[in-house]
Formats: C-alpha cells, structure tokens, sequence
C-alpha cells in the first residue's frame, strides 16, 4: 500500500511538471536544402522561446530537423514568444541569404520565412511568407536551385514550365513528379456502403483540379460505370467488410477541370487509368465497347499528347522539353484495362498508350497502416530499383493502407488520417536516403492538398541538375541553360 501511494505521488509529481516548468507547445521545424551551396548560420536570437537552436550549417543536398519550442508559461507572455535565424548560401555567385522566423500572438505559433537577400520563383525579395505551426509535427522549409533560378515554398501552378530551363532536357526517369493515389475520390457519389464509409473510401480532399493546382502532375483514375456514366471509383476487398467502394468524381468533371487547367498552364499530365469495374453489371471488367466510350469521352481531352512512335515509345526516355517545351500543355492517358484482351485501336496514335509497355515503372505498395513499416519498406524498395540515375521509374507508393482493425475500432483513423500522417513524415524520412542516383520518380500520396511536397519534387530535380559543372561559383543563365543542355550530369 505504501508503495502504490508512494508510486502515485511520483505519477502526480511528474504530470504538474510542465506546468511548473516553461513548457508550451513543440515540433519540428524541417529545413531542406536543395541548393548546391552549404546554408551557413550568421545571425541568430531567440526571446523567451524554451528551444531556438539551429545548426551552424546545412550542406547542401541535406535535411535538417530542428526542434522548436515556444514558451506557454503562465506568467510570461506568449505573444511576446520569438526567435530569429540568419543562412547565407555559402558560394552563391551573388549573395544570398534568408531569414527563419518564430512569431506568436496570444492564439497562435507562425514559423516564417523572410526572403531578405533571395528572389525566388514564388516570392519575390523582401516578402515575408507563412509557413504555418505544426504541433508535434514538421514545418516544412524547402529552398533550392541558384540565383536567378531559386525556387521554394508555394511553388507556381506552372511549375514544370518553369523547370524547362534546368531540367528540359532530362527524360522523366530522370525527374520527380509528385501525383496523387485515387484522384477521384475527395468525395463519395454513390456507396455499397450504408453509412460512415467516407472514412474508408476518401483518399483526398481536393478534385483533380485543385490537386492540379497544388502541383500534381500524375493521376490515378480508377473508371467505374455507375448508372451509365463514367466516374471514378475506390473499390476493394476491404478487411473484415468485404468488396466494398464508392465512386467520386466522375470523369466528365475531371476532363473540365483538366482542360481548365492547361488552358493557362503549360504542364505535362499524366493519367493512369486502371482498376476498371462496372457497378451497373456485376462489377466486371469494362468491356472493350465499354472502353472505347471512355476514349471517345477522354477524346475531349485539350492538349492530348501524341509522341513519335506512339504505339512503341516508352515515354519515360522522353525529356520534358519533348512534351511541352513548345509552351503548350501535353496530357498522357495510360490505359491499364483489367480485362487483357482490351486494345486502343485508333486511340493508341491520339494520346492514348499502353500503362505496362509505355510507362514501365516500380509500383508496390506496403499494405500497411503502420509508418516505420512504410518507410522500411518503400524506402527499401527505392534503394533496390534506383541503382542508376537513369534506372526505370520507380513510383513512391507514400500511403497508410487502413488494415483490419481500422473497420473494427472506434476512432480508428480515416484514410486521410492515415494520410497527414504519412504526409508529415515524408519530409524527414526521404531526404536522408536519396542522392544522385537513388531518387524516386513520382511521389504518390494520399491527400494531395499541399504544395510542399511539389516543393520537394522540384528541390530534388533542382539538386540532381548538375550545377558542379558551373563550379557553384559564377552560375549564369546561359550557363545553366548550357549545362542542362548537356542532358545528364558529369557528376554520378
Ligand atoms: C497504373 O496503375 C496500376 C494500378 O494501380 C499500377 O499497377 C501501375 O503501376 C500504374 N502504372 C503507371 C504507369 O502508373
Ligand atoms: C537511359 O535508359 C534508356 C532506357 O533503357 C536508354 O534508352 C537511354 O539510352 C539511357 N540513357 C543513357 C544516357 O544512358
Ligand atoms: C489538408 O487536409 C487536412 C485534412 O483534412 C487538413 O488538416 C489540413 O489543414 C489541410 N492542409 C491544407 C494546406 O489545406
């Protein structure tokens, strides 16, 4: 007896300490350098902030996590919470430097980025920029490639255009492009379910379009006939339920959107349609009659990519510039039909191509809900596929499979839970393991309702340029056009 109480005065002890301390809220605040230049600190100062500790360099092509901490104690205040950190890019041909920011109010935490001394593709000198507070999580800070060239945060919906300059000429296994898993499904039209099944169905928040605008560029279409009409939809034989699935956006919807998009912006989308099923008989396969309404609708497509040999070419050897360095949008719809026998026809000379045969990549997912499981296994996966900077795609499956205990438990995470969680992690897990060689091609993830993790494409594509040859000290437009010209780097 006397030891329980003397156990629960310890228990008791330990919970009122953060209350007696200067605790207050904590994360991580994630610096990813993608430039080619060491960030050195020259200036740092912190006011009343519990953790406010930099390192004094960031090399390039590396990642720091950074633990920040404000200050929440009850006689001090909050809002007068504040820090400061100063990086020059060590070598830059002109000088370069920003600012890292820790700003409070009586309700909330803002990290910031000042863009003292750096114009960037997305904010220009002198603006200020709102990175956002994540409690527990990462606050995502990304900057890459050379003056004049810089790009970060908040990346432009026409990023890829934009990329032409550096990256053009590289063929798209040599790139990374972020894309989304079951782009159609940010809403349930149509359920086997009988109610709550949202949360086992959803994969995003946002319609193709606004995942486009976010940066995506590769799209996973999974075609159903629901009624006669062509929507996308997230069937599966779930744990414990059985085949079950709902249908979301439909495709009519997303060709709008698509063509809305690339009226304004000349980028290069990727389309894989797979997993095809018809609700309205006995969910089978598409037939080939079937698929042929789909090619004619998909027809509708602007921008419809046709390449040289297009019933033979494997598009992945092709460059960017090849798609759209003409300043026009290019769309590419890959057809993975479940029933076998299914064929083009005349679509495959229209910008329709073979998934298997034209696009070969790595695609394997975890099967898992468990985030150390994940990282294990892709990460594994992408040292195993990318031995080469030239090896064949390997797509990034970035995703939390809901598993058994997912349909049984209360307060189980939804699909987008799962999905910020994995979400969060990406920016810590995948910067230490890739370099030149091992880089992933498309980063595919659940939720694409963000724009860092287009920052991070583009960071990586940016690093892999080879600036060395430049020297990293006097890098001129007409030098870097010259060096991606050259199409792959000296440096392996
Ligand atoms: C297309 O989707 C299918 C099904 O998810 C997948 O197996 C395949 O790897 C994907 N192919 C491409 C080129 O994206
Ligand atoms: C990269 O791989 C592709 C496909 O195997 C090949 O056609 C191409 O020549 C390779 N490029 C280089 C520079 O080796
Ligand atoms: C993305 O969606 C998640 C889940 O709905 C939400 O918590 C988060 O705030 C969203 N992020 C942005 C940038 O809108």
């Amino acid at each position: 007896m006397r030891t329980f109480w003397n156990l629960a005065g310890l228990i008791l002890t330990v919970n009122l300490l953060p209350l007696l301390a200067r605790a207050g809220e904590g994360g991580s605040f994630v610096l990813i350098n993608m430039t080619p230049y060491n960030w050195n600190q020259v200036y740092i100062n912190s006011y009343q902030m519990n953790a406010w500790n930099f390192p004094q360099s960031v090399l390039a092509g590396t990642m720091a996590k950074v633990y920040v901490e404000w200050d929440q104690y009850i006689l001090d205040d909050q809002e007068d919470d504040g820090g400061e950190v100063v990086y020059q890019l060590e070598g830059s041909p002109t000088s370069a430097s920003f600012q890292l920011q820790a700003r409070a109010t009586t309700t909330s935490f803002n990290l910031q980025a000042y863009y003292t001394n750096i114009a960037t593709t997305s904010h220009p000198l002198g603006s200020v920029v709102d990175l956002g507070w994540v409690h527990n999580g990462n606050t995502v800070f990304v900057l890459s490639g050379v003056p004049g060239h810089f790009n970060t945060i908040n990346p432009p919906s026409n990023w890829m255009q934009l990329s032409l300059a550096t990256v053009g000429n590289k063929p798209l296994r040599q790139l990374v492009i972020p894309g989304s898993h079951d782009s159609g499904m940010s809403f349930v039209d149509g359920s086997t379910f009988f109610g709550g099944g949202a949360s086992h169905v959803l994969t995003q928040t946002l319609s193709v379009g606004g995942q486009l605008t976010n940066g995506a560029r590769y799209f996973d279409l999974r075609p159903v006939i629901s009624s006669g009409i062509f929507k996308t939809g997230h069937y599966s034989t779930l744990p414990a339920v059985g085949y079950q699935g709902a249908n979301g956006e439909s495709f009519s919807q997303i060709i709008l959107e698509i063509n809305a998009f690339t009226a304004v912006n000349s980028e290069l989308i990727i389309l894989n349609l797979s997993h095809d099923l018809n609700t309205d008989s006995g969910y089978g396969s598409l037939t080939q009659a079937d698929w042929d309404k789909l090619f004619l609708q998909l027809s509708g497509l602007s921008h419809l990519y046709v390449a040289p040999n297009p019933t033979t070419i494997d598009l992945s050897t092709l460059p960017l510039s090849q798609f759209i360095g003409l300043g026009s949008a290019a769309v590419i719809v890959l057809v993975d039909a479940g029933d076998k026998t299914v064929t083009l026809g005349s679509y495959a000379t229209r910008g329709f191509y073979s998934s298997t045969t034209q696009f070969p990549l790595f695609n394997s997912y975890a099967n898992t809900n468990g985030l150390s499981t994940l990282e294990n296994d892709q990460l594994t996966k992408l040292a195993q596929n990318r031995i080469s900077w030239n090896s064949s795609e390997f797509l990034l499956s970035w995703t939390l499979t809901q598993q058994a205990i997912d349909f049984t438990q209360k307060n189980a995470p939804s699909i987008i839970g799962y999905a910020n969680q994995a979400n969060n992690d990406l920016f810590t897990a995948l910067p230490p393991v890739i370099n030149r060689n091992v880089f992933p091609n498309i980063l595919y993830i659940d939720n694409f309702n963000r724009t860092d993790v287009t920052a991070l494409a583009i960071g990586i594509n940016d690093y892999n340029t080879n600036w060395e040859g430049a020297g990293c000290g006097g890098v001129t437009g007409t030098q870097v056009q010259r060096f991606a010209s050259l199409g792959r780097r000296v440096t392996q």
